[in-house]
């Protein structure tokens, strides 16, 4: 049996795309290797959304290729986004790498090459020493040659058994966990804010059909999945090519499936996002989780203008206002960028009083990463390096005490949740509908259900309860 292994990096657009082809190569008979010394193929999915996941991504690639030199008959590719736009370049940097296949090219090419790599692997495995007997995806796959050429070199090779490499720390020490299920509802991309790559990487904006996706989340469930997470660059402007209908149509479509599962969707626009939404989730707690993530990016308008983000911070506060009429007790969570080019102190000021305003539950903070291709790439920047690290850290640091004042208020409270997995230091990790982590003590049988605890402590990044 062929094992497979996937080492996913960026958003939850590649965890999802990482897990339709798991499911595409286990229907071809393939394993899901947990370590890469498991695997006869190895994936990497590759992040561009800034510049410090891209180095990431290019050392573990470095790293491959000791490992390939120990197993040769090892396939190391690399899909996503940088493949979309840095091929070249890995290819003459890496001599390891067999393929890149670019997140804008044609998924169901790529799953023919991998259907004819998989049934290559199966051979060169077995008969390992010789050559493969067919050379598939000219152009695609340039190993083959090379495998032939170093036959003899190989031979030896094979009788070395290769050292396992900790290429993957294990964080977690049980192999059972919860099934969930990340599908993407759409690709790409048409709001080309100034600094992102995605529209580049991701190419247009497109939806898939409404049926396509109810089929796989039904699918998901049947397979045991206790939350599906529905995922587009932005959700609101998810339009079924069928039949036309909107984002809240297919929440509530997917809400009407059969079961005891959390739906949960990322990312909304501020500038989108309509009042139907919200209402669908209000309408459908019991399965559409309480959770909004409402990326704000900059609390001043003209930063927001010149990162092309079409709203205002009155206009941005207004979807909050509806956020907290309609789902008083909906966690909130946000994306904020600092240091953007020309950001003044006053301006990052401003994005310091949104956060004391809406006191999210959460932020994803990062300093502006300069990426190719983009309009911001040409924007000069007066801002020091120094002072954008400042602006994060004193951002990161007054929102790790709001994270605290936030989930205090959770003490004391039952609260239904799912519990995931059990982590290193024993205890299990659970989430509530609002995608607050909680942390309890239990049996591993209690791993994949719902269950009810009363929360009894809150620190910054979790809360802890006892079963009832
Ligand atoms: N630099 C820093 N952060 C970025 N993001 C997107 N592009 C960049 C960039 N060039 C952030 C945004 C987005 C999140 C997924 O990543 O906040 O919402
Ligand atoms: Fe990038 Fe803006 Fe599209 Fe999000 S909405 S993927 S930040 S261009």
């Amino acid at each position: 049996m062929i094992g497979v292994f996937f080492k996913t990096y960026g958003c939850q657009a590649n965890v999802a795309d990482s897990q339709g082809l798991m499911r595409y190569l286990q229907d071809l008979g393939c394993s899901i290797a947990d370590k890469e010394s498991d695997a006869d193929l190895i994936v990497i999915n590759s992040c561009a959304i800034r510049a410090k996941a891209e180095q990431k991504m290019f050392s573990y690639l470095g790293a491959l290729s000791e490992y390939k030199k120990q197993k040769p008959y090892v396939r190391i590719g690399v899909i996503g986004c940088v493949a979309s736009y840095k091929k070249d370049e890995m290819f003459g940097r890496f001599d390891h790498l067999n393929f890149v296949f670019g997140a804008r090219e044609d998924m169901s090419t790529f799953r023919s090459y991998l259907f004819d790599l998989i049934t290559m692997l199966e051979t060169s495995k077995q008969l390992f020493g010789q050559s493969p007997s067919r050379v598939i995806a000219p152009g695609q796959d340039r190993d083959i040659e090379h495998l032939v050429q170093t036959r003899q070199q190989r031979i030896s090779h094979s009788a070395l058994q290769p050292k396992p490499l900790p290429l993957s720390p294990v964080q977690e020490i049980t192999n059972h966990e919860v099934k969930r299920s990340f599908i993407n509802i759409m690709t790409g991309c048409n709001n080309y804010c100034t600094y992102c790559i995605v529209p580049f990487t991701r190419g247009r904006e497109k939806s898939y059909s409404m049926k396509s996706i109810i089929d796989r989340a039904r699918r998901e469930v049947a397979d045991g999945s206790k939350e599906i997470t529905l995922i587009g660059q932005n959700v609101n402007s998810y339009k079924d090519p069928d039949t036309g209908s909107s984002f809240a149509q297919l929440l509530k479509n997917v809400a009407k499936i059969d079961g005891d599962f959390w739906v949960r969707y990322t990312s909304p626009h501020p500038k989108d996002m309509t009042r139907d939404v919200l209402e669908v989730m209000a309408e459908y707690k019991d399965k559409l989780s309480d959770w909004v993530h409402m990326p704000l990016q900059a609390g001043s308008d003209r930063v927001l203008s010149l990162m092309g983000r079409p709203y205002t911070v009155e206009r941005y506060m207004e979807v909050i206002g509806w956020i907290r009429e309609i789902l008083p007790e909906a966690t909130l969570t946000t994306d904020i960028i600092v240091g953007f080019p020309g950001e003044t102190e006053e301006e990052y000021q401003g994005t310091r009083d949104v956060m004391e305003h809406v006191c999210y539950d959460h932020v994803y903070s990062f300093i502006y990463s300069k990426r190719k291709y983009t309009k911001a790439y040409s924007m000069s920047d007066d801002c020091f390096k120094e002072v954008k690290q400042e602006r994060l850290e004193g951002l990161q640091k007054r929102q790790k005490q709001i994270c605290l004042e936030r989930n205090r208020r959770l003490i004391g409270r039952t609260m239904r949740i799912l519990v995931e997995k059990r982590l290193s230091h024993g205890k299990l990790l659970a989430r509530t509908s609002g995608n607050v982590r909680v942390l309890l003590d239990g049996h591993d049988e209690l791993i994949g259900s719902f269950v009810r605890v009363i929360i009894e402590k809150a620190g910054i990044a979790n809360i802890e309860g006892s079963l009832i």
